[in-house]
């Protein structure tokens, strides 16, 4: 069984109350929410308010992506919001070992995420701190993008990295997913997908989140 977090920022903005019925009754093991700057990223989406009220409403954990530059100042507004788990990416902290302790003492699952062009080796000296890795599969800052086939071999390289140390972190993947890219990031070793497009614009986004499930 994956585990598969849905991304609301597909979703239906006006509608995000029945989106987020949906969710709760779906088999999504969590609730991916993309928070983005127009710094770190091109692009600005929604922030802790939102975030604040999605918790309200959602039954699952929100497993919450900054897209933002020093995420470490957050730390404490992103547990208030509600988030179980807080993913910064590794080329926006210049602390890293750091903010991740941080995000750990304000009682959070601490997630370290790497853009494309960052090797997952780069994680060989925190991997054992981590709850998660994040491995972007496009370039963040749109849904909707195609699927980068690297990222089936970066999964393979960090599944060999975390079975061959102490590490429990579990391999999330973001971007691109469907049934077939998802099928081949199973097989590499993730353990949990996120899938945004490929969810809300399907006929009926409870069976396609059921789909990712079952692979
Ligand atoms: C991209 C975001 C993703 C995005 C994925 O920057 O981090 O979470 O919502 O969307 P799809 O699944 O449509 O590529
Ligand atoms: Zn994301």
């Amino acid at each position: 069984m994956t585990q598969v977090s849905p991304s609301l920022l597909s979703g239906d903005f006006c509608r995000l109350y029945r989106d987020l019925e949906m969710l709760n009754a779906s088999e999504a093991s969590m609730i991916h929410l993309d928070v983005m700057d127009g710094v770190f990223v091109p692009n600005i989406s929604f922030g802790f308010p939102v975030i604040k009220a999605i918790s309200t409403i959602a039954t699952k954990p929100l497993d919450v992506h900054l897209m933002i530059v020093d995420p470490g100042r957050y730390v404490s507004q992103v547990r208030d919001c509600g988030a179980t788990i807080m993913n910064v990416h590794y080329e926006a902290c210049t602390h890293l070992d750091r903010v991740v302790q941080q995000i750990k003492q304000a009682g959070m699952k601490a997630a370290v995420t790497v853009n494309p062009a960052t090797p997952v080796e780069l994680l060989s000296d925190i991997l054992d701190q981590l709850d998660m890795v994040l491995i972007m599969s496009v370039n963040p800052g749109f849904g909707g993008q195609k699927f980068i086939p690297r990222a089936i071999d970066r999964t393979r390289r960090l599944r060999a990295m975390i079975d061959s140390s102490a590490s429990n972190a579990l391999i999330e993947v973001d971007g691109g997913v469907n049934l077939s890219t998802g099928r081949d990031l199973v097989e590499a070793g993730a353990d949990i997908l996120v899938a945004g497009n490929y969810v809300f614009s399907a006929p009926d986004p409870k069976e396609a989140i059921a789909g990712l499930a079952a692979l």
